[in-house]
């Protein structure tokens, strides 16, 4: 975007108490991200030369997660102006340009929304407002109109007049603020009102008093929603999955239950992908093209080549590095794990720091032993190397190219290229114990009863 300079300030010191937490409640997250950043991130679009988050006193761990952003503290909750006054002190010097107010805990806000308030901005007003019209407009502040659709007031629902209370068009909370015009007027806003707080909403009268011109944009519900409880929270999940999902397969994904697939906001998928119901992805997934994930698969951190199959109940953790057409099958886990192009896990395996060669072979059961209570060790196995079922791989350990192991094995040691190692007991057997064995139990029984 080009244009006049632009800063962001994104409140976020409401305690959240509806939504019974520790946590503050623009950590809580959306998608697998928290929705201080999905907003932060929309905002990211306007190229901001300053961004500030508005925090409570105590929330280290909000500004820990804006960081590099700026966080500036509101003591005390006294309204949306404080709030906004108390970010002030860090957009000193950005006396051109626009101030864009967001909310935290209104996650769903598009780049596209923001670039339009923007626009209309820089077109003359001295703020704009988003607003929208709710399906039910309780609680929120109402957008006062002119003859000609300029903004005049906005007034807050508890302050209303009957007649205020039929309009629809309702504030969102947004707004885009002439840093030269509407920002000196925050000092002028007093707290005679309804619940005894500073209103942002009232810089609108007090602009238009001055004789500047305020406008209103409008953007839909969805895209408003703020969260408020763990329920709207549960409500902002589905829409955000509802939305990706559709998304997914506009861009040739199958997905045979849509509605059970949950996806992380940085899903990347291929062209082709097939992906069964009850999948779930954190952050941090790249699936290639042709990939079929199978059923009651849990993948992230990881990244699937093209034409690799997972699953069913295949969990992918941080690092895997699933290789073209590799398969990694039902009950295989794998963590810090490179499977090469064509390596096969089929069945039951914990694969954790191992580097694993193209087209190799994992036997049912095998385990890399990575971890001895205290440090973490890597596993390497050679290409086309042939692990039998239930071999231990104790690491630090390398399996060389096209070596073998023999089922049950403990390997402690190297294995050098297309050697077999067994690690197991002499197997010994005496024909026909089976039949005294079983004569003598039965003769024991029988004296007993
Ligand atoms: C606000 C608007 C209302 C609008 C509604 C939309 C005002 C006065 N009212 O009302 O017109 O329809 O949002 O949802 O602005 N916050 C602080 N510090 C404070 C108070 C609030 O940082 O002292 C932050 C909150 O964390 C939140 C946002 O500002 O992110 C909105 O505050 P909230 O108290 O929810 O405002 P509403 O009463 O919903
Ligand atoms: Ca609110």
């Amino acid at each position: 975007m080009t244009g006049e300079p632009r800063a962001v300030v994104v409140l976020g010191a409401g305690k959240g108490t509806r939504m019974k937490s520790a946590l503050p409640k623009v950590l809580h997250k959306i998608a697998g991200r928290t929705m201080i950043s999905h907003a932060l991130d929309a905002a990211s679009v306007l190229k901001p030369e300053r961004t500030v988050v508005v925090v409570g006193p105590g929330m280290d761990n909000v500004a820990a997660e804006v960081a590099p952003f700026d966080t500036a503290i509101q003591h005390g909750q006294s309204g949306t102006a404080d709030a906004l006054k108390a970010a002030v002190p860090s957009l000193k010097g950005f006396d051109q340009g626009t101030v864009i107010v967001l909310f935290g805990d209104s996650p769903f806000i598009t780049a596209e929304t923001l670039a339009n308030m923007v626009a209309a901005r820089e077109a003359g007003a001295s703020a704009v407002v988003l607003g929208f019209e709710p399906a039910d407009p309780t609680g929120y502040g109402r957008l006062v109109l002119d003859d000609a659709d300029n903004l005049t007031a906005i007034v807050e629902h508890k302050e209303c007049t009957q007649d205020q209370l039929r309009i629809g068009l309702c504030n969102s909370g947004f707004m885009a603020l002439d840093a030269a015009t509407a920002l000196p007027l925050l000092n002028a806003i007093t707290n005679d009102n309804a619940k005894g707080e500073y209103y942002l909403t009232d810089i609108v009268s007090l602009c238009v008093e001055a004789g500047h011109k305020c406008s209103v944009i409008k953007a839909s519900e969805d895209e408003l929603l703020g969260v408020n409880s763990r329920a709207d929270l549960a409500r902002a999940e589905k829409i955000w999955q509802d939305k990706r999902r559709l998304e997914a397969m506009d861009n040739g994904v199958t997905l045979t239950s849509p509605e059970s697939v949950f996806f992380a906001y940085d899903t990347q998928l291929g062209t082709d992908v097939i992906i069964e119901p009850h999948v779930v992805f954190g952050p941090n997934v790249t699936v290639g093209n042709n990939v079929t994930i199978k059923a009651f698969s849990h993948l992230e951190g990881a990244q699937v080549g093209d034409g690799a199959d997972i699953g069913p109940y295949a969990r992918l953790r941080e690092g895997s590095v699933i290789g073209k057409g590799a398969r990694v099958g039902n009950f295989v886990e794998t963590k810090k794990c490179t499977l090469g192009d064509g390596a096969k896990a089929n069945h039951l395996s914990y694969l954790g720091d191992a580097e694993i060669g193209a087209r190799a072979n994992i036997g049912a059961g095998t385990i890399t032993c990575n971890y001895d209570g205290f440090l973490k060790s890597k596993t390497w196995v050679g290409e086309a190397a042939f692990i039998g079922s239930n071999t231990s791989l104790v690491a630090p350990v390398s399996i060389g190219d096209g070596a073998i192991t023999g089922a049950g094995s403990v390997i402690t040691r190297d294995v050098s290229p297309d050697a077999i190692a067994v690690e197991r007991g002499e197997q010994k057997m005496r024909p026909g114990a089976a039949t005294e064995y079983r004569a003598a139990k039965k003769a024991l029984r029988d004296a007993q009863s």
